[in-house]
């Protein structure tokens, strides 16, 4: 397991992403209680990416419950369909919001997120877990947030 995180200088998003990703892998390698990981990912993104809120929704008795997260406190329960993350749990699809107040039916956790990126992660063909970053700024995710993070989607995979 890395001892220490590398936190990237550069401002360029991609090679943030290049330089924590590898780290996430090494991290998470040697461990395989979800719950370890899952919290370790949202330090790792918190700290690297400088994310406004970064956590993980765990699918529990057909509903997401928060799980693993870093950022202000968030809602605890989302049903199917609801919000951005209960959307992209119903769809099995990653969803960039652009702008949440265009988003029907967003759910504000706080007032200052203003875009937002939620990803599934699935079991087979079931979604098991849901990573959700929003950010206070307008438009802020794009196609290599979505690559990354999805990338990152796809090494808890490997662990279920
Ligand atoms: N905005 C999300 C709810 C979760 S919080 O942002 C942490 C949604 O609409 O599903």
């Amino acid at each position: 397991m890395a001892e220490e995180l590398v936190i990237p200088t550069s401002s360029d998003k991609r090679e943030k992403y290049e330089l924590l990703v590898p780290q996430i892998k090494a991290l998470i390698s040697d461990e395989t209680d979800l719950i370890a990981n899952l919290a370790n990912i949202t330090a790792v993104l918190k700290s690297g990416m400088g994310f406004f809120w970064v956590g993980f929704y765990l699918v529990k008795q057909n509903e997401l419950v928060l799980g693993p997260f870093q950022g202000p406190i968030a809602c605890t329960r989302i049903r199917k369909g609801k919000g951005v993350c209960g959307t992209s749990w119903e769809q099995g699809e990653t969803l960039l919001v652009p702008d949440v107040d265009q988003f029907p039916g967003h759910i504000a956790c706080s007032s200052d997120s203003r875009s937002e990126i939620v990803l599934p992660a699935f079991d087979k063909d079931e979604v098991v877990l849901i990573l959700d970053v929003d950010s206070n700024k307008l438009n802020d995710f794009d196609e290599i947030d979505r690559e990354y993070l999805g990338s990152i989607m796809r090494l808890l995979e490997g662990k279920f």
